[in-house]
């Protein structure tokens, strides 16, 4: 077995900032990729980005900041352990309180409390899918699932799951559906379809936009496709390529006449991460949406992956040598010096693509692209979210808007200046679901953009 050093390279961005944050200050750290200011909420990269992440819905309910800083004074760098034990103490103590609270009496207070600690159930659940037979992927999701229950029954207009149906019938695509206040069958509003990416559920959509759309009078429908927290867990389905046939369903739906509130022609579909990608390939097929939101703009799944391979491990990939490279990227893996990103990253593939090795969750992903003239196929304006600093996806924006029908890519770079600079814009949704839905409220008014 060769050494890990060359290993090293297989994910540079990763294992260049692990570097760093043991030895010198990150501002100088990691050149243009890395450079801004923001204080890190942990030595350990990923850890500190999670952490944002959880962070970043206390101002959508989602979270409370004091909370998660308090869960984050107890992680151990490195240690994926003490993460998912800082949150299931944390998200067990919140449920306490929500329970304790008389929900008819305060139902504002329980629901508050119950939309916390779902949240934190799903930070305790985050790093475990290393190995997909521990019982507490099961647990802590059935924990969350109840916590968010309870929390949407107690909203003004509760939240409702539907389940509906792949048109080939072989898998179902749970949803959540909120109508807009005020929204009824005179009274038609814009629907925003929210749906997540590699890791997230659609319960963190409603905290991440979903609240942000239903403020400005959008109906909002959340939902999961193969791969995602759910359908993953519920039907061992991992994720798929043609994922029109996940949000064609959706549509179907919204059109039906079953939610006689929603304006059908003015539909919006967000992707969130990897969602980026999955949103506008279905839009290549689905053309009854007035307008998409790629946040971010990811033309390839693979190619971010495949880009961090080097030295023998790339050769062995480029070979088709597949168990030799998994051989090596086990080796390394288990050797302990991978950087969290790193071996979260991996672990994540192959859970959620419902496979056994990462030369198969890679290959899997390896057809996830708008090539082939897919981009070209999109007949609907396009939002795409570039953020300056992203750890995951970089140079992956530009790429979608490039490939786009001319006039149909509205092109955001985002950067420091604005705290927009992360994945996903994490920590600064305000300011970015405000450029999102102006931008979508001049799409479907057919009016300039006022920016
Ligand atoms: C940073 O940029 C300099 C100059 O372009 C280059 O020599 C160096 O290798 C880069 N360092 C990293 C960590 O990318
Ligand atoms: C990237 O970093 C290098 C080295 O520090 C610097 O010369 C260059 O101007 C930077 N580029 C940008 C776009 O910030
Ligand atoms: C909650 O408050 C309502 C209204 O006062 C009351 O009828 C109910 O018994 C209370 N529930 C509990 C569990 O105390
Ligand atoms: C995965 O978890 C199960 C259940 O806790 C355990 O029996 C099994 O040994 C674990 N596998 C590995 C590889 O750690
Ligand atoms: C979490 O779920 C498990 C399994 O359903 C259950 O036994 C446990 O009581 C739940 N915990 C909380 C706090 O609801
Ligand atoms: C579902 O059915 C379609 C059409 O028969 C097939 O192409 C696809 O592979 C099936 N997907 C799953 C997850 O079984
Ligand atoms: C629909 O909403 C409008 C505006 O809120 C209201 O004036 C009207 O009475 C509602 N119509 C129905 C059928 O509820
Ligand atoms: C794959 O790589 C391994 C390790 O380098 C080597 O022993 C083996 O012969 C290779 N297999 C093929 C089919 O090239
Ligand atoms: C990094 O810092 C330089 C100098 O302040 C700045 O010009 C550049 O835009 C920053 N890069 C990113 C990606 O924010």
């Amino acid at each position: 077995m060769t050494t890990s050093k060359s290993l090293k390279g297989l994910f540079v961005a990763a294992l260049v900032a692990s570097a760093s944050a043991a030895v010198v200050p990150r501002s100088t750290a990691t050149n243009n990729t890395t450079n801004s200011t923001q204080l890190p909420l942990s030595s350990d990269d990923s850890f500190s980005y999670e952490l944002l992440r959880t962070a970043s819905l206390s101002r959508s309910f989602g979270a409370d900041t004091g909370e998660v800083l308090q869960a984050a004074g107890s992680i151990i760098p490195g240690n994926l352990e003490s993460f998912s034990g800082a949150f299931n103490k944390l998200a067990n103590h919140v449920y306490s309180q929500a329970q304790a609270i008389n929900a008819t009496l305060d139902p504002v207070t329980a629901r508050n409390a119950f939309f916390r600690a779902s949240t934190y159930f799903r930070s305790a659940d985050f790093y475990l899918h290393g190995n997909g037979s521990d019982p507490r992927l099961t647990t802590f999701w059935a924990n969350q699932t109840a916590a968010f229950n309870s929390a949407i029954a107690l909203l003004p207009i509760p939240g409702e799951r539907i389940t509906l149906q792949a048109a080939s019938g072989n898998f179902s695509i749970p949803c959540i559906y909120y109508r807009a206040e005020g929204a009824n069958a005179t009274n038609l509003r814009p629907t925003v379809i929210l749906g997540n990416g590699y890791d997230g559920a659609q319960e963190e959509m409603l905290h991440a936009t979903g609240f942000d759309a239903l403020a400005r009078g959008y109906n909002v429908i959340t939902y999961e496709g193969p791969g995602q927290p759910t359908v993953r867990r519920e039907q061992n389905l991992g994720f798929i390529t043609e994922w029109e046939t996940v949000v064609t369903p959706v549509v179907d739906y919204l059109l039906s006449g079953a939610r006689p509130e929603v304006d059908g022609s003015k539909l919006g579909l967000f992707g969130y991460s990897m969602g980026g990608f999955l949103a506008v390939r279905a839009a290549a097929f689905e053309h009854r949406l007035a307008a998409v939101f790629a946040v971010d703009g990811l033309y390839s799944v693979f190619e971010p992956y495949y880009n961090t391979l080097e030295g023998q491990v790339k050769d062995l990939w480029d070979a088709g040598n597949y168990s030799a490279f998994d051989a090596e990227v086990n080796y390394y893996l288990d050797s302990g010096m991978a950087p969290t990103e790193t071996l979260w990253s991996l672990q994540q593939g192959v859970w959620s693509f419902d496979v056994d090795t990462v030369s198969e969750f890679l290959r899997k992903a390896e057809p996830m692209t708008l090539d082939g003239g897919l981009a070209q196929q999109v007949t609907c304006p396009v939002w795409i979210g570039a953020p300056s600093e992203d750890i995951f996806f970089p140079n992956q924006p530009e790429k979608v808007r490039d490939a786009l029908r001319p006039g149909l890519a509205s092109y955001n770079y985002l950067t420091a200046a604005d705290a927009a600079q992360n994945h996903c814009h994490v920590g600064a949704m305000d300011r970015v679901n405000g450029l999102i839905y102006d931008w979508f409220d001049n799409v479907i008014a057919n009016r300039v953009d006022r920016r």
